[in-house]
């Protein structure tokens, strides 16, 4: 693609890479096959219920907690330093929409379930060089709520959400939607911006090959303003023309629409002037509304649909927003890891006794998995699993409370729904009573 301007990418982080301590490229091992296992034999009685009361044998895993793998969205930073570069909200906005986008690019290929955090594990993530430190907490079991806050190491953005992914079995396929609701602010402009993740969908758990699916419709909305940003998600459709589809506008306040976004999550996103498209559509050469798919047909294209050879067209006077990095070498055999997600469980001498013991990288279960010991893992997820029904007993039965360490239940302060908020002290790195979950 010539002549294409490009807002920017990871070369041009103004953050200097000082530091780098997470370098591992690979895992210490590679993944079990999981054709010999019949998962049907498990889920036939459980069609609708919810997954997250069901116990999957752990080798439909990828070893990484839910609280690791929810840092994947972390993985474009560079577009939120963008963002707190441009002195204009529309352009802001097109940053935030398609760091929104790539915050879920990481899922592309993704078919193994990370493991359920217990009440009370923890996780950091520190980045020099990506220009973040984040901390996730889970702060409640029935229903399951992960919650987590990122800030800019120059404090130029905080980034924080509570997720709640509710799973369900459809038969054939297995939807999580993520529900909760996640806020990037941009102090310097004293801006905050809401939206909430599309549904993910997992086909073919049963027979066939596994692919993954995002769809819904996501609204980034800046609250000073009034600017929204309106993102589809398209499910695939028929013969699967509309696989991975992203498309959307920025709507002004006046709620005239100034430009357009359109890609895949999986790839790119690119913008172009609003009239540029239309102009383009007129012309006959932009892609005419394809037939939609009924809702009902969707049952009949379980199997892979193919991606359309050439990828996204891109219409003249387009600008790139964001594009994928390539996955590492060894990514399928890894359970199709990207670059940053092979470094998340990475435990180095330095952090072993930094961190609280509640952190993901100590768990048991995790670690056998990572390094091929099926057996092992199946054994402490058991173990670690029944630990926490028991503590979950003695808690019920006592006057005690369950207390959450690093977030406490609040209303989001822009949107007022009900949400988890950071509440200071993690860094200070004094973990004195931290519970004995593993
Ligand atoms: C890929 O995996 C192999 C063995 O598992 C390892 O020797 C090699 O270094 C890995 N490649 C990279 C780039 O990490
Ligand atoms: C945020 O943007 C302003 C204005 O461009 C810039 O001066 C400042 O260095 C930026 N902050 C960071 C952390 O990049
Ligand atoms: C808050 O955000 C949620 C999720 O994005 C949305 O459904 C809800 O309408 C919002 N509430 C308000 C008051 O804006």
């Amino acid at each position: 693609i010539k002549n294409i301007k490009t807002c920017g990418g990871p070369n041009d982080s103004m953050f200097v890479r000082l530091f780098i301590p997470h370098s591992r490229t690979s895992l210490p091992a590679s993944m079990f096959s999981r054709n010999d296992f019949s998962i049907w034999s498990i889920l036939r009685k459980c069609i609708g219920m919810e997954l997250s009361k069901i116990t999957m044998p752990v080798i439909f895993n990828e070893p990484l907690s839910f609280l690791q793998r929810l840092t994947e969205y972390m993985e474009h930073t560079y577009l939120i330093h963008q963002a707190n570069a441009s002195s204009d909200s529309i352009e802001r906005m097109k940053c935030v929409a398609a760091f929104a986008v790539s915050a879920v690019a990481s899922q592309w290929e993704r078919t193994g379930k990370p493991f359920n955090p217990l009440l009370g594990e923890t996780y950091e993530l520190v980045r020099e060089d990506l220009g973040f430190r984040l901390i996730s907490e889970q702060v409640s079991h029935h229903p399951p709520v992960s919650a987590f806050h990122a800030e800019g190491l120059k404090k130029d953005f905080v980034f924080h959400g509570s997720i709640y992914p509710k799973l369900k079995f459809w038969g054939k396929s297995v939807e999580a939607e993520p529900k909760g609701i996640i806020t990037l602010e941009l102090p310097r402009y004293n801006e905050a911006y809401t939206w909430t993740n599309p549904t993910c969908c997992v086909h073919n758990i049963i027979v066939g090959q596994l692919w993954i699916e995002q769809y819904g419709n996501v609204e980034v909305l800046n609250h000073k303003t009034g600017e929204r940003c309106c993102l589809n998600f398209k499910p695939c459709g028929l013969f699967g023309k509309e696989l991975h589809k992203v498309e959307g506008y920025i709507l002004d306040k006046s709620k005239k629409k100034v430009c357009s976004l359109y890609g895949k999550w999986t790839e790119c996103m690119y913008i172009v002037d609003y009239a540029a498209l239309e102009a383009h559509k007129r012309s006959g050469k932009g892609t005419a509304e394809k037939k939609s798919s009924k809702p009902g047909s969707r049952e009949e294209v379980e199997e892979i649909p193919l991606p359309e050879a050439d990828t996204v067209e891109v219409i003249p006077g387009s600008y790139l927003l964001w594009r994928i990095a390539p996955r590492p070498v060894n990514s399928t055999e890894m359970y199709s890891f990207t670059s940053f997600a092979m470094q998340l469980n990475e435990l180095d001498k330095d952090m072993d006794g930094l961190i609280p013991k509640t952190d993901c990288r100590l768990r048991p279960d995790i670690r056998a998995m990572e390094n091929g010991d099926i057996d092992l893992a199946s054994e402490e997820k058991k173990r670690l699993e029944e630990k926490q029904r028991a503590a979950c007993k003695t808690y019920s039965k006592s006057d005690d409370e369950w207390k959450t360490k690093w977030f406490q239940q609040g209303q989001n302060p822009h949107n007022g729904s009900q949400d988890w908020l950071f509440s200071t002290g993690y860094w200070n790195r004094n973990y004195p009573l931290l519970p004995d979950i593993y």
